[in-house]
């Protein structure tokens, strides 16, 4: 199986924004997590970030051809995004939404999650760990 881990704007910042929402760990650490763990579980996994809408787009839309299933923090692009959950519903690939802080507790406007409809699982609050857990759950429901 091949996972696509994508993550939105700012995630290149961990470590350094808002540690006590997002702890003090770094991208660098998150993505050594996830490869770590990709290798324990023997599955393909190719982690992206970017700040921009339109590569998230396009990431999703080339994973049509070469990914199973996507792993995806639109970050902020979350709340706002319609042109990313186009995509996904365009691709159809079994996805998972993941976020670090748990959203369902900080402000109304992180209620909303345009994604969310295209997305087999939202996994929410459970810090690096999450994204973990949302391979494992793709690989448990192939
Ligand atoms: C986030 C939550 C979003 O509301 C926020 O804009 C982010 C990160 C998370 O992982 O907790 O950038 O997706």
């Amino acid at each position: 199986m091949k996972i696509l881990v994508l993550n939105g704007p700012n995630l290149n910042m961990l470590g350094v924004r808002e540690p006590d929402v997002y702890g003090k760990n770094t991208y660098a650490d998150l993505c050594k997590m996830i490869k770590d763990h990709a290798k324990k579980k023997n599955v393909s996994i190719t982690i992206k970030q970017t700040n921009c809408e339109g590569k998230l787009v396009t990431f999703i839309q080339k994973a049509r051809n070469s990914f199973d299933a996507i792993v995806i923090n639109p970050a902020a692009y979350t709340h706002t995004s319609v042109a990313i959950l186009d995509a996904a519903k365009a691709v159809s690939l079994p996805m998972v939404e993941v976020h670090i802080s748990d959203v369902t507790k900080r402000e109304d406007f992180r209620q909303v999650s345009f994604i969310r409809s295209a997305c087999q699982k939202t996994i929410t609050g459970k810090g690096f760990q999450g994204y973990l857990e949302a391979i494992d759950y793709l690989l448990e429901n192939k």
